[in-house]
């Protein structure tokens, strides 16, 4: 997929952070989009701030994507708007941070649907288009977390839940590649955020954090290599937090103790 001008990709989680950030780099390449988050205030200003900067067209579409409901609705709707979907970027989630025996039971089933089953059921609803176009491009957004062993302490639940959708993407690679599908997941290290703002004091000294611009790079890379490529995994890890030095001893720290 080298030249992406006029091709359209599902952004989810692009009003603000992470997702806002591939939106952008998305446009930057000619794509046009179709964005999804569930405040529609903030996903309308990035929406017209993206179109005025990019001169594409952008699509915001309110979307919980916990509720399979909102999930067809984001899919019908783009292909109402532009007729195909060519580029899906699963980006929407949330995290928390307890020690397991604190963590509300609920918080299970809000990451759950947000970080593991969104995300597969969202591609479900497009796989069928993508393999009848004999293309499409998937982007993952997994976690650097999922490279740590065993997970990062207090973390548990949010990174066990990446590591099932680094494991379920690659699978879907080798299901999906004879069809020209490619799926790609990337990990990235503590990246500066509102998502780790909300993080406890690991978190709280910026310097350590990555911007999303390696990030914006990788996906980057992963969009425009040659039709009969596919970056598999694209890992983007800080090298100062202690969360995702290449070897994270059995006995950590928690932060602050
Ligand atoms: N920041 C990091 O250090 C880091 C590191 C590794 C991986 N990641 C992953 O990167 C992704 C983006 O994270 P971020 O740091 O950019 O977070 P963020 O700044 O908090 O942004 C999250 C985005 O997702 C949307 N969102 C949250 N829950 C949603 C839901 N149920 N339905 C639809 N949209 C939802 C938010 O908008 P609304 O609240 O309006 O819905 C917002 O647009 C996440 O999957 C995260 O796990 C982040």
């Amino acid at each position: 997929m080298s030249d992406l001008k006029g091709k359209v990709a599902i952004v989810t989680g692009a009003s603000r952070g992470i997702g806002k950030a591939l939106a952008c780099t998305a446009a930057s390449l000619g794509v046009n989009l179709v964005i999804g988050a569930r405040n529609e205030g903030p996903l309308k200003e990035t929406a017209e701030e993206i179109k005025k900067k990019y001169k594409v067209e952008v699509l915001p579409v309110g979307c919980d994507v916990t509720k399979l409901e909102d999930l067809e609705n984001l899919v019908n709707k783009a292909k109402e708007k532009f007729g195909r979907i060519d580029i899906l970027i699963n980006n929407a989630g949330v995290s928390s941070q307890y020690p397991f025996h604190e963590q509300p039971i609920e918080d299970f089933e809000k990451l759950a649907h947000t970080n593991y089953l969104g995300y597969v059921r969202l591609i479900r609803l497009v796989i069928n288009d993508f393999i009848k176009q004999k293309s499409g491009a998937i982007i993952n957004m997994v976690s650097g977390s999922t490279l740590c062993d065993p997970l990062p302490r207090n973390f548990i639940v949010y990174s066990s839940l990446k590591v099932g959708l680094r494991a379920f993407s690659k699978g879907l690679f080798w299901e999906l590649r004879d069809h020209g599908i490619k799926v790609t997941s990337i990990l990235p290290g503590v990246t500066d955020t509102d998502l780790t703002g909300k993080l406890a004091e690991i978190t709280s000294d910026s310097s350590r954090l990555m911007t999303t611009e390696a990030i914006e790079n990788a996906v980057r890379f992963a969009l425009t290599v040659p039709a009969n490529v596919c970056p598999l995994e694209i890992a983007v890890i800080n090298q100062q937090t202690p969360w995702t030095a290449p070897v994270i001893p059995f006995e950590q720290k928690h932060p602050g103790k």
